[in-house]
């Protein structure tokens, strides 16, 4: 719900628990009031803070600066010298940007994007129109509440209504100020093949800045943020998050000055965007999930889990069934033999795994990583009659089939390449980086877009597919476009970001039925930005279970079980000295969405048998892991916990791991009911209260990788 005091001119957006709260002070400025659990007592009015030395606005008076105002947006350059939101060059050269509130608008719902993913739905919108009247730039900022979810979206709208042209230098899409809290930072960090680990640290004096400039969200760092206080638990406390609706170069900040009073922001990265407005055009930037929390990090993810579920993943996938995969990468690279995946069918339906996946290797003259990208036609070597026939034959056997694409990128010796290589993202005179070693097509131009798009639909009509695994193996640099002039040369970046989520348009509009899965070299465009399009993506090209442990923890606090694709191997590439077996596998693959990726022609018939046994456990189980709500519980080092407890509460799955050779005995559950009671999978039956109190029994057998999972039905 949204309300305005008229009289006050405070602005009041409600979700189920919590409140944001905003004043306009002086007729011109939106000033940020709170933001937090609501209470009766919100919503104080708004009290100058000015101090010496800081610019006041002359106008209002000595009493009132920028500088110490908690601000809605900030503006670069104008009296308030802490790190700004927004900077437009004027068409005199200088940058000083001032925007005045002058209007709003509340609304039923919101307005939707068509050239970049959004949250779907929301119930309500508030805009506060801003002006800047020297530029005649009008800036519209959105906040659309979900109130289920507990979660408000936000971005920034740019309308040039001026007589001269803009350039917008920077454009955060969400800016937040918090008051003095002792804040912790969790952001999500690491790099290929070890991919968003939960990393903590204590907000310093001065400004800590995550971002990725390198053309995706990147492995390094995930375009996600939280705070907390120091007391903040799992289960108690204080938290808020942000996340980025975007899959491109972001930055994401916190900035605590000598009082400790944080502003956070989110948005384009200011290094690598720059953006060109004509008079009469207007720019929209990406859009910001922000949540918040007055009982901990589970409920702070879960919120984050709602939000993405209810409103980012197409709502066609988000809560059917989803492909148990073999898929061929780790089992056989680059040698697809049509006969070899025939023998794979053929294992698969006696496993019970329902989708053959080919990854790399089943197009153009794709023997290797140094060719062939960019040729999207099947290798008739490989499939003598064709990919339908080979389809046909999978769907016969009973499975169902998948394909490995890469749209975005193009080898240098490939035939497409040899007609165009000015379909490139390139730089006038200077030589290109390869990655993977392969160049990256020039997603700006429409005609490289449709060309793509285009054969990859035909190459692939006629063909029966269930699945399309969508992958993107390299960093940009050197990014430039031949197809535009060079005052747009500093768009390149984010016009490469809409250009791949045109592609992704395309392409899941001409396969509606079929399930795409992100990648990127594993886990390197994980983002909320994607899964608008893909409602699963693979995590990391680390599959050894320990490893994968932490990958997936980290990954499950910012985004739902259901979006983690997660593989059984028998990769050992932790170098550990002793292999988990495939039990341990399994359950660490429980934080997500089954697969499996190995030679399961040369499994022993005892593997056979586990594997039989862990499909048909995913079977029952499945449902709770799309759709409950997760709790991580409190472990030590080396362990991993969590339950997954259906909304009504009527079941729950507990998953345990653990690396350190320790013979836990029990531990307490939580977000069970109370008052209920539980039959669990061992035959025993508690109370949900002695499940929270005295905690399940975990029985681990195996060392050193220890792991136990439990279902339990409310009776
Ligand atoms: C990187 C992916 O993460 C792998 O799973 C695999 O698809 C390879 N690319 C194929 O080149």
């Amino acid at each position: 719900m949204i309300a305005f005091d008229k009289e006050k001119r405070i602005f009041k957006i409600e979700t189920r628990n919590t409140v944001y709260v905003m004043q306009i002070v002086h007729d011109k400025f939106a000033a940020h009031l709170y933001y937090g659990k609501k209470t009766d007592g919100v919503a104080a009015d708004y009290v100058e803070r000015a101090v010496d030395f800081a610019p006041y606005v002359a106008e209002v008076g000595i009493g009132f600066s920028l500088e110490t105002t908690p601000t809605e947006l900030s503006f670069f350059d104008s009296g308030d010298l802490r790190d700004t939101a927004v900077k437009l060059q004027n068409a005199n050269g200088d940058c000083t940007t001032l925007f005045y509130y002058k209007d709003y608008r509340i609304f039923k719902g919101r307005v939707e994007f068509d050239d970049m993913p959004y949250s779907r739905g929301g119930d309500e919108t508030l805009e506060l129109i801003y002006v800047d009247e020297v530029s005649g730039c009008v800036l519209h900022s959105y906040y659309t509440v979900f109130e289920q979810s507990d979660t408000i979206t936000r971005y920034q709208r740019y309308e040039n209504k001026g007589n001269a042209p803009l350039c917008i230098r920077q454009a955060a899409s969400c800016q937040l100020e918090l008051d003095d809290r002792e804040w912790t930072m969790i952001t999500l960090c690491g790099k290929y093949a070890k991919e968003r680990n939960l990393v903590e640290y204590p907000a310093h004096l001065g400004i800590q800045r995550i971002y990725s400039k390198r053309g995706h969200s990147s492995h390094h760092f995930n375009p996600f943020m939280a705070l907390k206080t120091k007391d903040t638990r799992e289960n108690s406390g204080d938290a808020y998050a942000f996340e980025f609706v975007y899959s491109g170069d972001f930055e994401s900040q916190t900035e605590l000055t000598f009082d400790k009073k944080a502003r956070v922001m989110m948005g384009l990265n200011r290094d690598t965007f720059a953006w060109n407005l004509a008079q009469g055009e207007m720019f929209t930037t990406p859009e910001v999930i922000m949540t918040y929390s007055a009982c901990g990090l589970n409920k702070l993810s879960q919120n984050l889990h709602d939000h993405i579920r209810g409103y980012i993943i197409p709502s066609k996938f988000v809560n059917s069934k989803r492909p148990v995969v073999i898929n061929t990468w780790e089992a056989v690279y680059f040698n697809i033999d049509e006969n070899v995946l025939s023998s794979y069918a053929e294992k698969a339906k006696e496993l019970g795994i329902d989708t053959l996946v080919i990854d790399d290797g089943w197009f153009g003259s794709r023997n290797n990583d140094s060719q062939g990208l960019g040729d999207w036609f099947v290798n008739r070597e490989k499939f003598q009659n064709g990919l339908a026939a080979f389809s046909d034959k999978v769907h016969d056997l009973g499975l169902r089939l998948g394909i490995w694409i890469e749209p975005e990128m193009i080898n240098p010796k490939s035939e497409l390449y040899k007609a165009h290589p000015e379909w490139v993202l390139q730089c006038k005179n200077r030589p290109s980086s390869l990655g993977r070693k392969q160049l990256v097509l020039d997603l700006t131009n429409d005609e490289v877009i449709n060309y793509i798009v285009d054969t990859i639909k035909r190459t692939l009509s006629g063909v029966k597919l269930e699945y399309i695994k969508w992958d993107f193996n390299r960093t940009l640099s050197e990014v430039g476009s031949l197809a535009l002039p060079p005052e747009k040369q500093c768009e390149v970046k984010h016009r490469f970001v809409l250009g791949t989520y045109k592609m992704h348009k395309l392409l899941t509009q001409a396969f509606p039925n079929v399930l795409f899965e992100g990648c990127s070299g594993g886990g390197g465009r994980f983002d909320a930005g994607i899964l608008f399009y893909c409602p699963q993506i693979w995590a990391s090209d680390n599959t050894d279970p320990v490893t994968r442990m932490e990958i997936q923890k980290g990954t499950a606090f910012a985004y739902p079980i259901s979006s983690i694709s997660a593989h059984v191997s028998n990769s050992r590439s932790n170098k550990l000295e002793v292999s988990p077996d495939y039990e341990f596998r399994f359950n660490v693959a429980l934080g997500g969405m089954l697969g499996y990726e190995m030679n399961i022609t040369r499994l022993s018939k005892e593997d056979e048998e586990k594997i039989k046994r862990q499909v048909a456990k995913y079977d029952k189980w499945y449902g709770l892991l799309l759709t409950g709500d997760q709790y991580r519980l409190k472990v030590d080092g080396g362990e991993y916990a969590f339950v997954c407890v259906a909304k009504d509460k009527s079941e729950f799955l507990f998953v345990y791991q653990d690396t350190q050779n320790r013979q836990r005995r029990k531990l307490s559950l939580v977000g069970l009911d109370e008052k209920a009671a539980y039959v669990c999978e061992n035959g025993n039956t508690y109370s949900g209260k002695t499940l929270h109190e005295d905690g399940i029994d975990v029985a681990v057998s195996k060392l050193p990788y220890g792991y136990f999972s439990c279902y339990g039905k409310r009776i």
